[in-house]
């Protein structure tokens, strides 16, 4: 949820850094902060807000030296505030941190290292990592020793990187992301690649339960018994780095916008997986989809297609409920795991039940990289570059093309899927934004609105709901059509906007019904639809495309709609408030 970054190299840290952050703000972006050495001494610089605004505002680039780290925050514990944005010095300031997750025993921590005289400024929990550290430093007055007593104190899933005052960097890992990079005149320790991918594509990946030492001597790896480790260097695609918006005024746009290219290449980079998958769920006795946010809405559409058209019966679960709901988990289960960045906590902890019964996993995911992908027996890759709005668009889509091609392999074509088609559709549908953007501006002014559609459509409902709330912070729901008459109906009034999301398909004569009932109420109705029909007070029509297929289309408009009244509001479409691209906590 929050990014941290640490460089030692020949280079001028702080700029580095920014730029790096900046990069990273996808992870958490309330606050920012810098510290860096020089003159054997920790400078440190930090604020509320975006990177941009704070480094425009207290210059974190300016900050000199060439050994220092960083950090983007979304606050767990602790308001949004200067004083609980990273990094945080110890209290004699020798050290400094910043830390990615969550240290559970913190209080327990503060209240020892306060009775010996260790003062806290912060209501974070990271700040003891940061007395801890100072304190086993100055017992053994060594950094190796000091960083094995810190991590067999913490409890709770973290990584962490501090520098020291005589310019040494240290990380540690424990079920938090975190990467080494080692370009040709200095080391990158970072959440993500995108930290440092434009200096280098030569990574190392620690193991979890390893923390890592810098200094001019090199680097070394140890595991948290203090042994030393030894790591392959491997090479990450340079790709990774096609991170900026071009002509797009907010990457949201952009990714909505690459929707045609990226429905075609899902699931191309790993051929052999889908298939292997694909065998797999043939033979499977229990069969669970999960994911969290969007990634379950697109596991719910997977529900339809795989039980109507491979007649394949899967239960779809809320990664955030397989805790708590009861399943069947075993060693014939195959447990499909959704997740766009690979590292949400929530599903995480799904995989890790379903595996201790014994259950196969196997993902879809977009980073190949993540702690998910280490996860699973099969990953299958999203293919869809980098996603960086914070909204899911392009791999909401890059999922569903995944799940149809295995849906449609598994009935011997039934389907009849034709991506290029449906490419060809989306196409069409950006072509001319116009009309999405005259009803947006009719969203502005309003509280609530409501999503409605039947069978595999409530499911696009539910997604685009989520897109609008994440948007436009306006009050969203999806509704299945027919439940309108027993208890949604008393919400219509003229205050209200509805979307109907009605294909001519198998739904539609049913959805219309619905669609009459709200107008008789006074609400405003957007029909999603090939058909026009006079009960639509604002009719977006979608290409005809085979019925199976309107899933992967209907969503389109939805997200334009998303992104051009949240323009019409003036919230931020790639930032939403309170929200983090990879929610890494439970
Ligand atoms: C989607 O727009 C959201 N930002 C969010 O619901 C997201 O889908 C969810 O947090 C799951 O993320 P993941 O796919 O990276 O696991």
């Amino acid at each position: 949820m929050c990014s941290i970054i640490g460089y030692l190299g020949d280079g001028s840290a702080a700029p580095i850094l920014v730029k790096g952050l900046k990069r990273m703000e996808y992870r958490g972006y309330d606050s920012v902060g810098v510290a860096t050495i020089s003159g054997n001494h920790i400078t440190l610089r930090k604020g509320v807000g975006k990177v941009a605004e704070v480094n425009n505002a207290i210059k974190l680039d300016m900050l000199l030296g060439s050994v220092g780290i960083g950090h983007t925050r979304w606050a767990t514990h602790g308001g949004v505030t200067e004083t609980n944005a990273h990094p945080h010095p110890s209290s004699s300031g020798e050290v400094a941190i910043v830390h990615n997750g969550i240290i559970d025993n913190f209080e327990e921590l503060k209240k020892e290292l306060q009775q010996k005289g260790y003062v806290f400024k912060s209501e974070t929990d990271s700040e003891v990592i940061a007395n801890l550290l100072q304190h086993n430093f100055d017992q053994t007055k060594d950094v190796k020793k000091s960083m094995i007593q810190t991590v067999s104190s913490l409890k709770g899933n973290y990584a962490f990187v501090a520098v020291f005052e005589d310019g040494t960097l240290t990380a540690a890992r424990f079920h938090e992301p975190l990467i080494i990079g080692v370009g040709k005149n200095g080391y990158f320790i970072s959440s993500d690649v995108l930290g440092f991918i434009e200096h280098t594509d030569e990574v190392i990946y620690p193991d979890n339960r390893e923390f890592i030492i810098i200094n001019l001597n090199g680097i070394q790896f140890f595991d948290f018994d203090g042994n030393p480790v030894q790591h392959q260097i491997t090479k990450v695609s340079k790709e990774l780095a096609d991170v900026y918006k071009g002509d797009y005024a907010h990457f949201t746009l952009k990714e909505i916008s690459e929707q045609p290219d990226t429905i075609l290449k899902a699931g191309e980079s790993t051929r052999m997986e889908l298939d292997l998958t694909t065998e797999f769920v043939k033979h499977a006795k229990n069969l669970y989809l999960t994911g969290s946010g969007t990634s379950y809405n697109a596991a719910l559409v997977a529900k339809h297609i795989f039980s109507k058209y491979a007649k394949i019966k899967i239960e779809s679960i809320i990664s955030s409920e397989v805790a708590h709901s009861p399943n069947n988990f075993d060693q014939q289960s195959i447990l499909i795991a959704l997740s766009q960045s690979g590292e949400s906590a929530d599903v995480l902890e799904a995989v890790k039940i379903a595996q201790k019964e014994g259950a196969k996993i196997i993902s879809i995911v977009n980073i190949m990289t993540s702690s998910l992908v280490q996860s699973s027996s099969i990953s299958i890759g999203l293919n869809c570059g980098p996603e960086i709005g914070v909204a899911a668009t392009k791999s909401f889509t890059a999922q569903l093309s995944i799940l149809y091609k295995i849906a449609d392999k598994l009935c011997g074509g039934c389907i009849g899927l034709d991506l290029d088609k449906v490419s060809t559709c989306v196409t069409k549908i950006l072509s001319d934004q116009t009309k999405v953007q005259d009803i947006a501006r009719n969203l502005k002014t309003i509280s609530d609105i409501y999503v409605l559609g039947r069978g595999i459509h409530y499911a696009i409902a539910s997604e685009a709901s989520l897109k609008l709330k994440e948007l436009t912070y306006i009050h969203a729901e999806g509704l299945p059509g027919g439940e309108l008459k027993h208890g949604p109906l008393a919400l219509m009034d003229s205050n209200v906007f509805v979307i109907i999301i009605n294909p001519n398909d198998s739904t539609y004569v049913d959805t219309l019904a619905s669609a009459h009932q709200i107008k008789a109420r006074g609400a405003k109705i957007i029909g999603i639809s090939d058909k026009p029909n006079e009960v639509y007070d604002y009719w977006i029509e979608i290409p005809e495309i085979n019925e199976a297929l309107f899933p992967l289309i209907e969503i389109i408009p939805i997200q334009l709609l998303a992104y051009y009244a949240a323009l019409e509001k003036d919230t931020d479409p790639d930032y939403p408030r309170n929200l983090a691209k990879s929610v890494t906590v439970k």
